[in-house]
């Protein structure tokens, strides 16, 4: 029997915080019926000043090594996926390693926002079926409040913070990651960014004042390409695990907008009941969405051993990836 990269552990951390629709509507020119009519969410998470995104990664992979029973010190590798990094240099990975006491291992971050937790777990497969790791710790890690224009209605009300984090390891067949793919297309990258912090758009007094170190998104736009590309690649790596749509047990899908979430379960023709979503109460937190998911469906039993789990994201770049695991 081979060897196979599955996940062993799960954790995650939100901040206390909670920005409901009606805050919102002080804020800027929208309702709850629209937030929730057009996306699903009634509520998000904001992390408080003394919150960074490691120290709610930190929290999260402690809770995510308990469950696989293993200590940082056995950790073999640390991928941070986050597009709202503590700072630009350098790695928020490093302050994650140095915060869990995980001296052995490397760490660095990966950029793929929303698409990036599952960009992660396919980097960690290659690892773990080499043999080149043991046990990778991928954390999904978004501070997105500290990048929103709280005067900007298409983006303020959609995104959330969160963290949370997979610990992945060898385990023999049947379990373990079936299938996984991830892809790019870089001629949509200005549909969803931030302008200016980066070499092409150095930060100084005129670019703060033009409030362009804030996410900007064509929303519109994104959701068509969002659509296909999550019914693609899901039928694509299901195809590969050799797994119908009728065999999943569950379908997580990135939690972008309820919408994209009916419009790609319709298309994949799933019922209601094997669709995952808790976007009302988080928002969209880019790449901590799908770990998010994930440790909630572990804990409450929702996802239980054996089971057959497909998982599908998409975001900024534009990225989209997918994962079919056994339990
Ligand atoms: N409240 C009230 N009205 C609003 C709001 C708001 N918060 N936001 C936009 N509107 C208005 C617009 O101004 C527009 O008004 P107009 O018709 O008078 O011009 C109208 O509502 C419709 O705007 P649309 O942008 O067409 O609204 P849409 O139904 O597309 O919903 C949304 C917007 C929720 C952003 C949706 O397009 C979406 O979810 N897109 C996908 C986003 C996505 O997948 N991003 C990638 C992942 S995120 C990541 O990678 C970090």
């Amino acid at each position: 029997m081979s060897i196979r990269a599955g996940v062993l552990g799960t954790g995650m951390a939100l901040p206390e915080k909670v920005i409901t629709n009606r805050e919102l509507e002080k804020l800027v020119d929208t309702s709850d019926q629209w937030i929730t009519d057009r996306t699903g969410i009634k509520e998000r998470r904001q992390a408080g000043p003394h919150q960074t995104t490691s120290t709610l990664s930190i929290e999260a992979s402690r809770k995510a090594l308990d469950m696989a029973g293993i200590t940082p010190q056995e950790l073999d590798l640390i991928i941070c996926s986050t597009i709202s990094p503590d700072m630009p240099l350098p790695s928020t990975a490093s302050f994650i390693q140095r915060g869990l006491g995980a001296p052995a291992c490397c760490a660095f971050d990966l950029a793929a926002a929303c698409s990036g937790f599952l960009f992660g777990m396919t980097v960690a497969e290659q690892f773990i079926k080499t043999g080149k790791a043991r046990y990778v710790l991928i954390v999904g890690a978004e501070l997105l409040s500290r990048y929103i224009d709280y005067e900007d209605r298409a983006t303020c009300v959609i995104f959330g913070d969160g963290v949370a984090a997979g610990l992945l390891g060898p385990v023999r067949e049947p379990h373990g990651i079936l299938a996984s793919e991830m892809h790019t297309d870089g001629q949509f990258a200005e549909h969803l960014y931030i302008p200016a912090g980066g070499t092409s758009r150095p930060a100084s007094c005129e670019t703060v004042q033009g409030r362009e170190h804030y996410i900007k998104m064509k929303g519109n736009e994104l959701f068509k390409v969002a659509v296909r590309s999550l019914e693609d690649v899901s039928r694509r790596v299901l195809e590969q695990a050799k797994v119908c749509p009728e065999q999943l047990n569950l379908f997580i899908p990135h939690q972008a907008n309820q919408r994209i979430t009916d419009a790609v379960r319709q298309r994949l023709g799933l019922s209601a009941e094997k669709v995952y979503s808790n976007i009302s109460r988080v928002g969209n937190t880019s790449s901590a969405s799908i770990p998010i998911c994930l440790d909630e469906c572990l804990r409450s039993g929702r996802v239980k051993k054996g089971d057959l789990v497909l998982m599908a994201a998409f975001g900024a770049g534009v990225t989209w990836g997918g994962v079919v695991i056994r339990y």
